[in-house]
Order: structure tokens, then C-alpha cells, then sequence
């Protein structure tokens, strides 16, 4: 924890509870949901798809892009502030929907903003890895930090102790999902030089996770190197569906039977968020609907 945040900490949790509505109307609030960029709004889309009553607030972190390649230490000081605006917001719930800021900032924020559940996508993926896999044979590809931190691996062997888990960095499917190339030569090209070697490494893998909230988008090329023998997953579904049975059993779930709104925040460039948000979202956003915030210059709440 850095001293910035343990500044912070003094009567946090009480502030928390004066500021949440009485238990009687928690369960209306939104969820808060936080990526680095648009990465998670694959995570959004299948909460709206499991939960459609419910309302969300996004928010994507696209001044500070990528988490994937920066220290712990500023991983972890980005996601307080991120999930700090979204608690003052007023959520009843939190989705770390970024696998490098769950595989890092997950026990700070959960310290920090306790009672507030909050949930990352690290849990959700490995399971659904260990589901898949029949060989006990699992690549994971993520960023360098989710990479390093080793969460996954920790968290399949946790599972599956015998699971041979082998891991590789794929730092460019970010910068490719973010720039909307997710078909074509040059995708293909960099899925085969990261893919080629791992799948070379054991020829027994029969499931790749994807450990970063970018890859999805990226599926269709991924399938194609990677065959029809070696099934893709990643933690979008489980982690709503972890959702769709926490929210009951917490009298969190929101009643009524319409559809749920979603609120859209970025740091940076509202237009961009919208165009390339789409593709993530799988439906279209428009930029006068993303509003600009500043979470570098904000107090912590
Ligand atoms: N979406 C983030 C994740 O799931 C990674 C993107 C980034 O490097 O910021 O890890």
C-alpha cells in the first residue's frame, strides 16, 4: 500500500456506510464497473446479458492505458482512484473488469472499501479454464503484469493442483484491440509469433484462457491459429454468472422488470471510447454518451 493510501484509510469504512443509502435501497443502485480502457466492456456485455435489470457505471481508464506494462505500485494507486470515483458515484457492488488490476489491486480495494463486495476477473478466468480443460494442459495469455503478478497460476493450481499451466505475455493484443484491428495480416501474424512457440511448448493444452478483458475481440483470429482442438475461454461469463448468484444472496439484486441503465466514464477521449467501445460492447456508443472525468487531480474519496 502506498502513503497515499494509508493516508487515506482512517474512518473509511464508516464514511462508506454514512454515504450508501440504508439497506432498504442498496439493492437500486448501479454496479461500478473499471478497466483500464474499453477492455471490460466484454465484461459489461455479459453482465447486461445475465443481468439485464440491472444499471452499470462504467469506467474506463483510457488516460492511463495500458495498466498491462506499468508497477504494481501505480497499478494499484489508478485502480483506488478508479473504484474511489465510482463508491462516490454510489455503487452497491464493484467488477474489477481489468485482469491487471485484479491480479494486483483486489485485496487493497476490497480493504479499502469494505463492506462494498468487490469482485475481479482472476477467480471467474481460472475457473473457467479448469472447467474446460480435460487434459489438465492450460496456456493463459494476459499482460506482462498479470503475467508477473502470477495470480493465475496460483489460482488454477489452487483449483486443479496438477494442472500444468503454461503462461506467455501478449502486450500487443492490446494496442491491436484498442486500435479496432482485430482481424487481418498483421493480427494474425502477431497472434501466430506470440501463440506458435506456447502451443510448440505442450502439445497437450486443450484450453487457452484469455487473461486480459482486450482478447475477446480478438477471438475469431485466435481460433484460426490456434485450432479447433484447443477450446478459448475467458472470465466475461463466469464472472456474471458469479454475479447473477452473489447479488440475491446479498439482497442486492435489483427488483423490477425493466431494463438497466448504463453510465459511461473515461479519462480520455470520449470519441474514441465510443468508436472503439462498440466493437467491445457489441452494440453502438455514442460520444454523447461517455462523460470526461479527471481521476488524476481528484482527492481520494
Ligand atoms: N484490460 C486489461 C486487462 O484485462 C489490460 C489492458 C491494459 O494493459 O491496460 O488486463
Amino acid at each position: 500500500m502506498t502513503s497515499d493510501e494509508s493516508e487515506h484509510r482512517g474512518n473509511r469504512n464508516d464514511t462508506l456506510l454514512a454515504r450508501h443509502p440504508s439497506p432498504i435501497t442498496r439493492h437500486q443502485l448501479p454496479i461500478g464497473v473499471f478497466d483500464s480502457g474499453v477492455g471490460g466492456l466484454t465484461v459489461l456485455r455479459a453482465l447486461r446479458q445475465q443481468l439485464p435489470h440491472e444499471s452499470f457505471i462504467y469506467l474506463g481508464d483510457t488516460a492511463r492505458l495500458p495498466y498491462g506494462t506499468k508497477s504494481a505500485e501505480s497499478v494499484v494507486r489508478y485502480s483506488v482512484q478508479a473504484a474511489s470515483y465510482l463508491v462516490a458515484c454510489g455503487v452497491k457492488y464493484l467488477v474489477v473488469a481489468c485482469n491487471t488490476a485484479s491480479s494486483v489491486a483486489l485485496a487493497p480495494l476490497r480493504e479499502r472499501f469494505a463492506p462494498l463486495p468487490v469482485v475481479g476477473v482472476i477467480e471467474p478466468g481460472a475457473q473457467a479454464a479448469c472447467d474446460s480443460s480435460r487434459s489438465g494442459h492450460i496456456a493463459v495469455i494476459a499482460t506482462e503484469g498479470t503475467i508477473r503478478g502470477g495470480a493465475y497460476q496460483r489460482e488454477i493450481a489452487s483449483r486443479a493442483a496438477h494442472t500444468k499451466v503454461v503462461v506467455q505475455a501478449c502486450s500487443l493484443f492490446v494496442a491491436l484491440a484498442e486500435e479496432g484491428w482485430t482481424e487481418g495480416e498483421i493480427v494474425q501474424a502477431t497472434a501466430q509469433r506470440y501463440l506458435g512457440e506456447v502451443l510448440a511448448s505442450d502439445r497437450e493444452i486443450d484450453t487457452l484462457l484469455l487473461g486480459c478483458t482486450h482478447f475477446p475481440v480478438l477471438r475469431r483470429t485466435l481460433e484460426s491459429v490456434v485450432g479447433p482442438k484447443i477450446k478459448i475461454v475467458d472470465s466475461a461469463a463466469t464472472t456474471a454468472a458469479f454475479l447473477a448468484a452473489d447479488l440475491p444472496a446479498r439482497a442486492l439484486a435489483a427488483s423490477g422488470s425493466g431494463l438497466g441503465s448504463i453510465r459511461m466514464l473515461a479519462t480520455d477521449s470520449a470519441e474514441r471510447f465510443a468508436r472503439v467501445g462498440s466493437l467491445f460492447l457489441s452494440e453502438p456508443v455514442s460520444a454523447d454518451r461517455v462523460e470526461l472525468i479527471d481521476l488524476a487531480t481528484r482527492p481520494l474519496s
